[in-house]
């Protein structure tokens, strides 16, 4: 076999991205190509590009300037280095980005990654190749699957999409055009990839999609499954532990949803469940399809459910048109519900968006004092969310070594690194913890090694238990 060629792969923006990047890689090792840390001495170099907002994008361009400076020490070498733009820079702006940046040979939309190696060999035959289409064939199947080596060298934790694309159109979002109409995936060819991880030592799986909850795959029995039926499935597969999900819109939480949190202990009490903002008059000019009122029944639902659920959020501030009232329903919403972490962000016009050609953007002056205020408020929330859990005996699922020697690190279930001093034979074990101090974000805590959760004997026969409790009780 020739010598592997070596493959610098770097992701900006969402999960989606750190997902589809890993089955990039996947793809591209099917060409003799090996992952490098190294951006000098690879022979190609990805972006993997993030257009939510106009500064994830403003970074590709000066990271292409960069590369520029690699590709031609490159060549001096003799060596000739290609440069790919994935993701959704590459497809909301497509063949303008080699007007702008020379140094691209190769631009590829989200939909097309199962085409790069023939796009490369274009590029290589044409000196350049641009695709930016939705084409009919299903890239999930077309897509490489990572070898049983590469899933461990991951670790024990991975995401797998189930839907792509949006179809909400906020105003003031670019998804519905960069990722396109909703799809999702069929539950068999889920299940098939999940217990494939399984196999190979992955305990936790968070599910990704756009609108992750927006889906409605096909199931076995030919019918339309929602989400919450998908997760009883593959609760069901042996060796997985938690699941997750992720980002999820209010509008699409159903009844299934919710008996899912009610009956699977491996579907962990946190979600993301981004509000946006908290004032209903702007959740209508954001085309949000929800007001503050229905947010908080929907929280409320799901609390009823499993009351230790804890929740995560997005907001945009200075949405056009946000006045000081509409901002300060945003500030009573995020103290009333007491998220455990929540992101902010200033609202950025999106070319080709609604949004865009609203009047009335508020200024630069007043949206950096408002995300303070609410980052602020946030930070606080976190703290007192973070602070209440010492104390207190939670789960862990551990997944690697720490910094210091002899400290293992894990995740609660509320995803907040956890901090102990233990042997490496736990990593890959879900173990009690109890909660001894806090130090900034990390808890650091006792464990308690006589749970039998986590062992593999115990697994299968835990699961076996979870399922039975699940057919009793459901529909
Ligand atoms: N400006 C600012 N924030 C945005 N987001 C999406 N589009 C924009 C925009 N144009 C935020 C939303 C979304 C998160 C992923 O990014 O809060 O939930
Ligand atoms: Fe964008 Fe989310 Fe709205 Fe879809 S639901 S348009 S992804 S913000």
């Amino acid at each position: 076999m020739n010598t592997p060629r070596k493959l610098h792969i770097k992701s900006y923006g969402c999960q989606m991205n750190v997902y589809d990047a890993q089955r990039m890689v996947d793809t591209l090792a099917r060409e003799n190509f090996v992952e490098t840390d190294s951006v000098t001495d690879a022979d190609l170099v990805i972006l993997n590009t993030c257009h939510i907002r106009e500064k994830a994008s403003e970074k590709v361009y000066s990271e292409l300037g960069r590369l520029r400076e690699s590709k031609d020490a490159a060549a001096r070498d003799g060596r000739d280095m290609k440069i790919v733009v994935a993701g959704c820079v590459a497809q909301a702006e497509g063949a303008e980005i080699v007007k702008r940046a020379s140094v691209v040979d190769v631009v590829v939309g989200p939909q097309s990654y199962h085409h790069l190696p023939d796009l490369l060999r274009r590029a290589a035959r044409d000196g350049r190749a641009i695709e930016t289409e939705f084409p009919v064939e299903d890239k999930f199947t077309a897509l490489a699957q990572p070898q049983p080596a590469t899933i461990r060298a991951r670790g024990i934790t991975s995401f797998v999409t189930v839907q792509e694309g949006c179809d909400k159109f906020c105003t003031f979002c670019v998804v519905p055009y960069t990722r396109g109409a909703e799809v999702s995936r069929p539950v068999a060819k889920i299940a098939d990839d999940v217990r494939r991880l399984a196999d190979n030592g992955v305990r936790e799986i968070t599910l990704i999609g756009q609108n992750v909850n927006a889906f409605h795959g096909e199931g076995p029995d030919g019918k339309s499954w929602p989400l919450g039926k998908l997760l009883h499935h593959l609760a069901a597969i042996p060796g997985i532990l938690r699941l997750r999900y992720t980002t999820s819109h209010p509008c699409d939480v159903d009844d299934s949803l919710i008996a899912a949190h009610r009956e699977l202990p491996a579907l962990m009490p946190y979600l993301h469940l981004p509000v946006q903002s908290g004032s209903d008059r702007i959740l209508q000019a954001m085309n949000r399809k929800h007001s503050v009122a229905d947010y908080h029944r929907v929280i409320d639902a799901f609390r009823r459910a499993r009351p230790d659920m804890a929740f995560s959020s997005d907001f945009i501030v200075g949405f056009p048109g946000e006045s000081d009232a509409d901002f300060a329903g945003t500030l009573a919403l995020a103290e009333q519900i007491g998220y455990a972490s929540a992101y902010s962000f200033k609202y950025s016009p999106r070319p080709g968006t609604p949004a865009a050609d609203m009047p009335e953007m508020i200024d630069t002056a007043t949206m950096d004092q408002r995300l303070a205020q609410l980052q602020q408020l946030i930070d606080r929330k976190q703290s007192d969310f973070n602070a209440a859990c010492v104390g207190q005996t939670l789960d862990v699922l551990f997944e690697q070594p720490g910094k210091r020697p002899g400290q293992i690190v894990g995740r609660s279930p509320y995803l907040q690194p956890v901090h102990v001093m233990a042997s490496a034979d736990i990593i890959g074990r879900v173990l009690p913890v109890t909660m001894t101090a806090l130090e900034r974000y990390s808890l650091f805590g006792e464990l308690h090694l006589d749970s039998k959760q986590g062992d593999p004997t115990q697994i299968a026969q835990d699961l076996n238990e979870t399922t039975s409790l699940v057919a009793t009780t459901g529909a």
